[in-house]
């Protein structure tokens, strides 16, 4: 099969390719501008940003796009959700993706700012809701995603389900590594997948060299769920810091500035990802999705050659 553009809303992608949004600050404006400047739809892991910083990472994406499709990913979960919302439309983003929770209100702010909405989901219901809300597409998502999960089902499982309850374009996500698999979605019907792990291993990824290394380091059984005090489960690669969160010894937050909607107060799950981010993982939670240890060759290189190389191993697939 012929590669189809991925067509959402007003917006047309070459590619039928989103690079995931990784929030904190692991996908950022030059992840995001190297992905949309190859045809696919690049995404800035906009939660835990303060406004500026966003305004800042989504001039830096334009920048680098060359005219490519550059979107937020806002996690419902994130006090500052609506504020998030409307910085991003201010400063006219092309679409805003949102996941970890639902949210209604988010659609009429899509509508007046004339913004495409992507709702991810895992469930056809939640799906069909989103439709009738106002959604333009859907990311359904399973549960070999990276970072908060809201399924314990596989993605090849929900996505014909999804598929029959609405008319949008239905993009698959989780443990979509490769190619081949990005073939099989679109066989499948998928109007597109959404990939994240896969773009860790990327210059452009703002992730401290140590997380990178744990991606390269991990193996199948390296990669755990944890308990978030979100109240989701997340899927991470184990550290010190995991191994303490498993044994329930995480250490209580020192300090909170009640940055989530919603907290167990456990742990402090934001801290732990910022540890991450900066390098310091062993007091940090690694997210990443199910299948990282099969990320091919696991070198890092180019945004710009990881597309290149997906859209080879698609080819060789049949697509
Ligand atoms: C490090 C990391 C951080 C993530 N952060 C977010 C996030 O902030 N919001 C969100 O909706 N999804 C987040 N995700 C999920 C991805 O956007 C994506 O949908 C999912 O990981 C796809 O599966 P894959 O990683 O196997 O390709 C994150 C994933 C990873 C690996």
């Amino acid at each position: 099969m012929k590669l189809p553009e991925l067509k959402i809303d007003k917006l047309t992608a070459k590619l039928p390719l989103i690079q995931g949004g990784m929030a904190v600050r692991i996908s950022t404006g030059a992840l995001a501008g190297a992905v949309a400047s190859t045809g696919a739809i690049g995404i800035i892991g906009a939660s835990g940003m303060a406004f500026d910083e966003l305004r800042k990472e989504i001039a830096i994406a334009r920048e680098r796009a060359a005219g490519g499709i550059v979107g937020i990913n806002i996690m419902f979960a994130a006090r500052d959700f609506i504020g998030i919302v409307q910085a991003a439309i201010q400063e006219k983003i092309d679409l805003i993706i949102t996941g970890a929770g639902f949210s209604r209100d988010i659609f009429k702010y899509g509508k007046d700012g004339d913004t495409p909405i992507v709702s991810i989901v895992s469930t056809a219901r939640l799906a069909a809701t989103a439709e009738k809300l106002g959604a333009s597409a859907i990311v359904v998502e399973g549960k070999e995603a990276g970072g908060h999960l809201g399924t314990d089902q596989s993605v090849w499982d929900i996505f014909p389900e999804v598929k029959k309850a609405v008319s949008l374009p239905v993009i698959a996500a989780g443990g979509i590594i490769n190619g081949a698999e990005m073939c099989r979605a679109l066989k499948a019907g998928a109007a597109g997948v959404q990939m994240a792990t896969r773009f860790v291993l990327s210059d452009e990824c703002n992730a401290a060299p140590s997380f990178k290394q744990r991606y390269q380091t991990a193996t199948k059984d390296d990669v755990v769920l944890i308990q978030s005090p979100v109240g989701m489960p997340g899927r991470a690669i184990k550290t010190a810091f995991v191994e303490k969160i498993l044994a329930d010894q995480a250490p209580k937050p020192a300090g909170c500035d009640f940055c989530l909607k919603k907290c167990s107060f456990k742990y402090c799950i934001i801290q732990a990802l910022i540890n991450s981010q900066k390098g310091d993982i062993d007091h940090g939670v690694v997210f990443s999705g199910e299948y990282v240890w099969k990320i091919p060759d696991r070198s890092i290189k180019p945004a710009a050659r990881i597309v290149k190389e997906i859209l080879q191993e698609a080819a060789e697939a049949g697509c």
